[in-house]
């Protein structure tokens, strides 16, 4: 069974839709432990609700990057946590954090990377008038959202689309996307190929997508 250690900043929800796959039977993961990097996080609550051990590693109480990354490193493993999902968690992790979970490192960012990077992407997605939106759950490498991509939601941006809209049909599928990446990698289906992701026994989409479609339905 893959123990999660779920590290969180804010409201959680991503955090909630692991915990509560995890929770479901037939599932191979479970959550070993969530963990914020600031006491005021509402996703801690949110954990002790559904009876998951919340921890804090507080940022403030560490000057020092590689501080902070050592007893976020402890509190992880101290748990027996093998695979670590950040879940709108709002720091840059070392490299040498990285590097040591090479692999059972993963990320949901709100856009199909590599493009909007960093925060504001629903916004910045809007005004750039792309025709999808979506979420990418990836392999974390220490630059900024960035490393092998392994499952995709792309969400047709409407006309009249306002970011916050948009931001919560988003929401939706990171919701279906992380518990899918995350079971992929438990049942030992993900590989990485130089920069990219296999996945054994995945299907491929049955249809390219147009938006807008050349003629309004009947
Ligand atoms: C999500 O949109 C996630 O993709 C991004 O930060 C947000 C966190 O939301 N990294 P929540 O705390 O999971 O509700």
């Amino acid at each position: 069974m893959t123990r999660l250690a779920i590290l969180i900043s804010g409201r959680g929800s991503n955090m909630r839709a692991l915990a509560e796959a995890c929770a479901a039977p037939g599932f191979p993961a479970e959550t070993a432990v969530v963990i914020a990097d600031r006491p005021d996080a509402a996703g801690l609550a949110a954990a002790r609700g559904l009876g998951l051990e919340a921890a804090v590693v507080d940022r403030r109480e560490h000057a020092a990057r590689e501080s902070f990354d050592a007893a976020l490193d402890a509190a992880i493993a101290a748990r027996g946590a093998d695979l670590v999902c950040l879940a709108g968690f709002m720091r840059l992790l070392g490299p040498d954090f990285v590097a040591r979970r090479r692999d059972r490192l993963v990320n949901i960012h709100p856009s199909l990377l590599p493009a909007f990077k960093g925060l504001d992407t629903h916004a910045r997605a809007l005004a750039a008038g792309v025709r999808f939106a979506g979420c990418t759950v990836h392999f974390v490498r220490p630059e900024l959202d960035a490393g092998p991509i392994i499952v995709q939601a792309a969400v047709p941006v409407r006309p009249g689309d306002a970011a916050a809209g948009l931001a919560r049909r988003v929401l939706a599928e990171e919701h279906r996307i992380y518990p899918l990446a995350v079971r992929w990698i438990a049942e030992g289906r993900v590989r990485v190929a130089g920069e990219a992701v296999v996945v054994d026994g995945a299907a491929a989409p049955a249809a390219t997508l147009l938006n807008p479609m050349p003629e309004a339905p009947p």
